[in-house]
């Protein structure tokens, strides 16, 4: 019923010659796969990477947006401009975004607003740190952070959003949540959501599971019944092993 997505964080990684030749990699390889297909390029190297993508399956998103539309932001960029470009998507609340840039659920909330105004995809991350878990929390702050960053949205514009649970601990660590872990989460927030916007937005709202996913473990993980898909770090910075977590999730 939910179509898989997997989405390539490059985060602030590659130059522009290695995005392009990563996204032209890409497309020479990616066919027509039956699963949703993004990478989320540095803002400075989205044109290019549209570029080098461009006629191929793979869409193009955007690592953050601002919640203006325009005017006097210095250095920020807006949702409409990512969309101007040829994103489709928009990563927002990421964990680095929330712990590192200190953005709060009501930051982030408006950025997704503008985000959905403009008529771009958000996805949307959430997910808890290791003492959060450890204490017992983890349920807790997935449901803080969907709710904060979600609060004042109507369930039909909560089914246009896609969700990335990414708990902190397996984030670049190598420590990749046990398929029964991940699952746990993703079923418990999918119920949450079905008690707080009913159960037609739950069954098709896509919940991605992101942290230290690779070509080696992704089939095991995208074939729990409630993981939609990935969110990957660094195994989307190679064409083979991001091509392998597709393949994993068909
Ligand atoms: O947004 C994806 C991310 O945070 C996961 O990173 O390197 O653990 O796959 P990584």
């Amino acid at each position: 019923m939910r179509k898989k997505f997997i989405a390539g964080n490059w985060k602030m990684n590659l130059t522009k010659a290695a995005a392009v030749e990563l996204a032209a990699g890409l497309a020479a390889k990616i066919g027509t796969p039956s699963v949703d297909v993004a990478v989320c390029p540095p803002s400075v190297y989205l044109d290019a990477v549209v570029g080098a993508l461009a006629g191929s399956a793979i869409q193009v998103g955007g690592q953050n947006c601002y919640h203006e539309p325009k005017g006097a932001f210095t250095g920020e960029l807006s949702a409409a401009m990512l969309l101007d470009i040829g994103c489709k998507y928009v990563i927002l609340g990421h964990s680095e975004r929330r712990h590192i840039l200190k953005e709060t659920n009501a930051d982030i909330q408006k950025k997704v607003v503008a985000a959905l105004a403009a008529g771009l995809t958000p996805i949307l991350c959430v997910g808890e740190l290791l003492s959060e878990r450890e204490a017992g929390q983890t349920a807790a702050v997935v449901h803080d952070q969907f709710d904060g960053s979600l609060a004042g949205i109507s369930a039909e514009q909560v089914q246009q959003v896609v969700i990335a649970y990414e708990p902190v601990w397996a984030i670049g660590t190598g420590k990749v949540a046990t398929p029964e872990q991940a699952e746990e989460v993703h079923a418990n927030l999918r119920a949450h959501i079905a008690a707080k916007l009913g159960q037609a937005t739950a069954d098709v709202v896509r919940i991605q599971y992101g942290g230290s996913v690779t070509a080696e473990n992704a089939a095991t993980l995208l074939h729990q019944p409630n993981i939609d898909g990935a969110l990957v770090g660094g195994a989307s910075l190679k064409v083979e092993s991001f091509l392998g977590i597709v393949a994993g999730a068909t």
